[in-house]
């Protein structure tokens, strides 16, 4: 069954100002505009059903053009309830891509519009977390038949699929957008690492500098958040479960130590671990009065909220995204954005040029799909080398920066053993 075309946003009259956003942040987006030009000649998902689930930003609004442009017959859903921009995506519906993402919308609204996109009976996947293949898988595995292949944008999702794959649980092949070089080098350190901090920010108008900022789990993410929080003045903590990440944050020159010890001394806590219960119960009781805590992992389960709420005599939003919750020993407790991405809750995402690659990375990889449709297996499946580098080398020209080129010589001695001093 295909789609009926319907759609649910917010309110469609804020479609131009929606597609302003898409336009400006196509400003930024120089690799992805290539690649939609070539697209528009070449037409290689013409007619391919594609369901993404994204957050529906004005980045997410340029892959989706770029994806259109190619041919693809596209509906989005979001990836999250509290990412959406609802001007994009009342923008997306006049741009003729149905579109299922409300701010704020609850969990079974949030679900609804999964089974929204999925009901588009997709040839591909979009999907950023997981959540729409898992629910393909569970709920509506009947459409699987049709599934060429899917990409999947994030670290969380990865390791779901990569699961799923594990236990045979896969049906089609899935590539890891995140994985590509172009991707989380670039998106998950310096995007979350800027964007965290905008979204504290506009949440808190905090001052950095002086404050106590924890950062739990050092990879990717937590390398950004803690680059840029020790750029604006903020004495850094590190917690860590993996002995090398936490050696690499040691030499980095930030203090290492373990939740116990640090819930007691930090003023600002950030979870980026993808990993559950990492703030629990016991930290939050020996937190200092007026601690402020956000998350920027995928899901909002990194801070044990349901256990605050529980030792929380009451709760209320003092601002936009700021819960405050105070405990029996009169200790104020600040949670952002509900514990969900705080990047995206309370800021805008990623900036435009790091998303720039990461959907680069997801249109080519929808084509290669497409150009390899029959011969891949029901895997999770790097990014080919050569669409990694090409991205690398795009995004360098666009800048104006050229790199030198390996001479003959060069090569032959990179390649050989016999030579030594
Ligand atoms: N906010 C965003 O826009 C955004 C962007 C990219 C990725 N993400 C999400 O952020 C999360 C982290 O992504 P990443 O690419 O940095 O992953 P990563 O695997 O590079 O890093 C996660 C780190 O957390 C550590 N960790 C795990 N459990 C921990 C615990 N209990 N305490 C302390 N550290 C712990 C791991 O050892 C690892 O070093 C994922 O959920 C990912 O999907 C969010």
């Amino acid at each position: 069954m295909v789609s009926t075309k319907t759609f649910d946003v917010k309110d469609i009259t804020f479609a131009a100002a929606g597609k302003q956003k898409i336009e400006w942040a196509a400003r930024e987006m120089p690799v992805l505009e290539l690649i939609r030009a070539r697209f528009a000649k070449e037409k290689p998902l013409k007619g391919i059903r594609v369901s993404g689930c994204l957050h529906i930003t004005s980045e997410t609004g340029n892959l989706a053009l770029t994806l259109q442009a190619g041919g693809a017959d596209l509906v989005l859903c979001a990836s999250n309830p509290l990412s959406t921009q609802d001007e994009v995506a009342a923008a997306l519906v006049e741009y003729g891509i149905p579109t299922y993402a409300i701010k704020g919308e609850d969990d079974k609204t949030y679900y609804k519009h999964i089974i929204a996109a999925l009901d588009h009976a997709p040839q591909m996947t979009i999907d950023d977390g997981a959540d729409l293949v898992t629910q393909l898988h569970t709920k509506r595995s009947d459409l699987i038949q049709n599934v060429i292949g899917g990409s999947e944008e994030t670290t969380t999702g990865v390791i779901r699929l990569r699961s799923m794959e594990k236990d045979k649980a896969l049906k089609y092949p899935i590539i890891a957008v995140n994985d590509a070089t172009t991707k989380h080098f670039f998106d998950n350190r310096y995007g979350t690492g800027q964007s965290t901090l905008d979204g504290i920010t506009r949440a808190t108008n905090i001052l950095w500098a002086g404050k106590k900022v924890v950062i739990a789990g050092y990879g990717w993410c937590g390398r950004g958040a803690a680059m840029r929080a020790k750029g604006m003045g903020s004495q850094i903590i590190v917690t860590e479960v993996d002995p090398l990440k936490a050696l690499e944050a040691v030499m980095d020159g930030y203090q290492v130590m373990p939740m116990t010890e640090a819930a007691m001394i930090g003023d600002i806590f950030i979870t980026v671990t993808g990993d559950i219960n990492v703030i629990d119960k016991a930290h939050l009781a020996v937190m200092k009065d007026g601690v402020i805590l956000a998350n920027s992992g995928h899901f909002n389960v990194e801070i044990n909220i349901p256990a605050l709420a529980e030792m929380a005599k009451s709760k209320c939003t003092i601002r936009p995204f700021v819960d405050e919750y105070t405990l029996g020993n009169g200790h104020q407790i600040f949670i952002l954005g509900e514990g969900r991405l705080i990047n995206l809750a309370a800021a805008e995402g990623h900036p435009a040029s790091v998303m720039d690659m990461s959907f680069a990375n997801q249109s080519l990889c929808l084509e290669y799909l497409i150009k390899n449709k029959g011969s891949l297996k029901a895997r999770v499946y790097p990014v080919p080398d050569d669409i990694d580098k090409e991205i690398a080398r795009l995004k360098l020209k666009s800048m104006g920066v050229e790199i030198d080129t390996l001479t003959p010589e060069q090569t032959k001695y990179l390649a050989s053993w016999e030579q030594g001093t």
